[in-house]
């Protein structure tokens, strides 16, 4: 059994990570438009990991005997200025949804809730990585500024991470 509060929570969060998922698709969209070919694969990769995010809380809620209720999910921006403002932008989001799953642990805290407490220490430690893994790129990007020939090179860079569906399967 779970608080009110607490469900109501791990809901919103939820509905985050698909927020997450929607705004990264949709800057595979903006990459895919620029004709970075490479970059539009990252972060389809990466739209595939914030679905598994997702039904990580739709598993759990469930398991924990309480509803999934889903929420509106925002419509994301789909232009920017540059790669260089679209990792900004999404570095700053990673960051946004680390403070969100940081008050999640707290309100675990606060109702003694140490299975959810259990839960959210995976994404304490997930939240490291992801905030990691784009400053990474974005430190590059800044260094790259308007050099096309870099551009391309971190383009196909971008082009080898793993599209791990089965990694989605697992929380099915
Ligand atoms: Fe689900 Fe990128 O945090």
């Amino acid at each position: 059994m779970i608080a009110k509060e607490m469900e109501e929570a791990l809901n919103e969060q939820l509905k985050w990570e698909l927020y997450s998922a929607y705004l990264y698709l949709s800057m595979a969209a903006y990459f895919e438009d620029l004709g970075l070919e490479g970059f539009a694969h990252w972060m389809k990769a990466q739209t595939a990991e914030e679905l598994m995010h997702a039904m990580k809380f739709y598993k759990f809620i469930f398991e924990r005997d309480g509803r999934v209720i889903l929420q509106e999910v925002p419509k994301p921006p789909s232009e920017w200025e540059s790669p260089e403002a679209a990792f900004e932008y999404a570095y700053k989001h990673e960051q946004e949804v680390t403070s969100r799953i940081n008050k999640l642990m707290s309100l675990a805290k606060k109702f003694e809730d140490y299975a959810t407490e259990n839960f959210l220490n995976w994404f304490v430690d997930e939240q490291v990585e992801e905030e990691a893994s784009f400053k990474a790129i974005l430190n590059k990007l800044k260094l790259i500024k308007n050099n096309p020939q870099a551009l391309f090179y971190l383009d196909n860079e971008l082009s080898q991470r793993p599209l791990d569906l089965n990694l989605l399967m697992t929380q099915v």
